[in-house]
């Protein structure tokens, strides 16, 4: 089993125009509400590649109860834990005429000390232990940048390896607890290193130097370019072909729901790698809301080209 942790979840208000007019009243196409966030987007994977999830959210207000609601409608098990502030809102306006996608990120509530240490106290508690927990995303409102990094220490120390993906301090400060897996994209290394490389060999670098510092597994994911996977034995790069892109939200979520899962059933690296890459090229050919789609993958699997790097 998988479990996810978000702790700054969303609804994700998806809106279809036509030729966006900036400084105008917009008529749109459509208008569509989903559940957001890094950790439920891995749980939604995990749902629909047929494994078993449960997500762990801090969830507050009436966009929380919908929140709760649109997951169970999509058959993911939650733990929801209440908080006084309203979940978010984030709005995704995709523009039919060009294909451009524009968001705009809603803050979140503020989280108290208590709301979040029994928030902690109820995900190392839950039982059976899930074979990874899954964390990420931004964190709340006020909230320290070493949350994470406290997280994971706790969660690790009782034995859980986690998953990492968050970006700028947050995930600075959350290597230091040696999380098993971290998965930056080029911008996440850009900010974590302080400048900006585009080689495969300085990314490989860049890599190599996480697994050194304790990290078990580095993926650095690299939009079209596919992704590189490192750990203290192997290292690889994966390479995707060439599709249509319809939507690149939670591609990267995809690729981490799609490699845990596989490596909880007890798949080697690369082949864990391979299914986690087809699940992230599904995801960037199918439109919001979907992720990924399980039947895709036959299809992507054979087109993956892995190439080893030492
Ligand atoms: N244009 C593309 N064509 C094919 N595959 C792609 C494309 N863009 C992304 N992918 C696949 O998705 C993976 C993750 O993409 P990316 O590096 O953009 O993740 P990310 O920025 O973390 O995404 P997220 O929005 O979920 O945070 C890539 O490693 C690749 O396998
Ligand atoms: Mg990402």
């Amino acid at each position: 089993m998988i479990g996810t942790i978000t702790v700054n979840p969303s609804i994700d208000q998806l809106i279809l125009v036509r030729g966006l007019v900036k400084d105008d009243a917009n008529r749109a196409v459509s208008v569509l509400h989903y559940p957001g966030g890094k950790g439920i987007n891995v749980s939604k994977v995990v749902r629909e590649l047929g494994g078993g999830t449960h997500a762990f959210a801090l969830l507050g207000g009436r966009p929380g109860e919908l929140l709760a609601e649109l997951l169970r409608g999509l058959d993911v098990p939650l733990t929801a834990i209440a908080v006084k502030g309203h979940t978010r809102i984030n709005t995704i306006v995709t523009d039919l005429k060009d294909g451009t996608q524009t968001r705009i990120s809603a803050p979140g509530p503020v989280i108290s000390r208590s709301e979040m240490d029994e928030f902690e106290r109820k995900v190392l508690s839950w039982r059976p232990r899930p074979f990874i927990w899954a964390l990420g995303g931004s964190l709340s409102e006020k909230m320290t940048p070493a949350a994470y990094c406290r997280l994971v220490r706790a969660v690790q120390k009782k034995g859980t390896p986690c998953v990492l993906d968050t970006d700028g301090e947050a995930l600075r400060r959350g290597i230091e607890a040696r999380p098993f897996l971290i998965k930056p994209n080029e911008y996440e290394v850009t900010r974590l290193i302080g400048r900006s490389i585009s080689a495969l060999e300085d990314y490989l670098g860049v890599a190599k130097g996480l697994v050194k510092k304790g990290i078990k597994i580095v993926v650095v994911s690299l939009g079209a370019r596919g992704a590189l996977f490192v750990s203290e034995r192997e290292a690889f790069h994966v390479s995707v072909p060439q599709v249509a892109v319809r939507s690149k939200v939670g591609a990267g979520d995809s690729l981490i729901g799609g490699f845990v899962l596989a490596l909880s059933r007890r798949k080697g690296l690369e082949e864990a790698a391979r299914i986690g890459m087809a699940a992230s090229v599904s995801a960037v050919m199918r439109e919001s809301p979907r992720l990924c789609l399980r039947r895709d993958l036959p299809g992507i699997l054979p087109k993956l080209r892995v190439r080893a790097l030492w």
